[in-house]
């Protein structure tokens, strides 16, 4: 397993490789962790099938690709609410698009409304040097009560941690009864566990 930076390192060590490499968090994408929030989910609301799930803060965070790489493997509809200058990987976009994933993207927080699932990350991930415009630029979108009161009344709040409170997401929310944060940091075990027995072609625990 790799956590790393950038992305072609990953792909470096896979192509030499004689065992499976798994992509433990890359600037790109973190798979590991969207496996756990789809367990989150299902334990939480039952089958993602359906549900609305919003973003909320930068576009371009690598927890959010991974959600729109999944977004043609599972059907739930994908809102990304973020800044012009923060939007998705133009080309993850367009190809999930293509392919069938239902992801669209807009600035107007009103694309909370009836959202299942609400969802953000950090706004200065470990790759990014540039911390003082993006706070700035990212602060419409934090994620508070009012965001959440547009919501579904039963939506959940989702973060891989670690969370920047007064930054991303608020107290109130983070602590909140919506909140699901630490099953879901949980939940990180129990699908590594799966990915593991998946590689090593076993079967895992039912
Ligand atoms: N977007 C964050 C995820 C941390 C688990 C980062 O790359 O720092």
């Amino acid at each position: 397993m790799l956590r790393t930076f950038a992305a072609h390192k990953l792909r470096e060590l896979a192509e030499g490789a004689s065992v499976p490499v798994i992509n433990g968090l890359t600037d790109h994408s973190h798979p590991c962790q969207v496996m756990a929030d789809v367990m989150t989910v299902e334990e939480r609301l039952g089958s993602l099938s359906g549900k609305t799930v919003v973003w909320c803060g930068d576009g371009g965070d690598n927890v959010l690709t991974s959600w729109m790489h999944i977004a043609v493997a599972f059907d739930f509809n994908l809102r990304v609410i973020c800044p012009p200058e923060f939007p998705p990987e133009p080309e993850v976009l367009r190809n999930t698009q293509k392919n069938g994933g239902r992801v669209t993207v807009t600035a107007d927080l009103d694309a909370v409304k009836d959202a299942n699932i609400v969802m953000t990350d950090c706004w200065v991930s470990m790759h990014n040097s540039d911390a003082g415009v993006r706070q700035q630029r990212l602060l419409p979108y934090q994620v508070d009560a009012a965001v959440m009161r547009r919501a579904s009344p039963k939506a959940i709040f989702m973060h891989c941690l670690p969370a920047h409170r007064g930054e991303e997401v608020t107290d109130e929310v983070l602590d909140g009864p919506q909140s699901v944060v630490f099953d879901e940091a949980e939940n990180r075990l129990h699908v590594q566990k799966a990915i593991i027995c998946w590689c090593l072609g076993i079967e895992g625990p039912k």
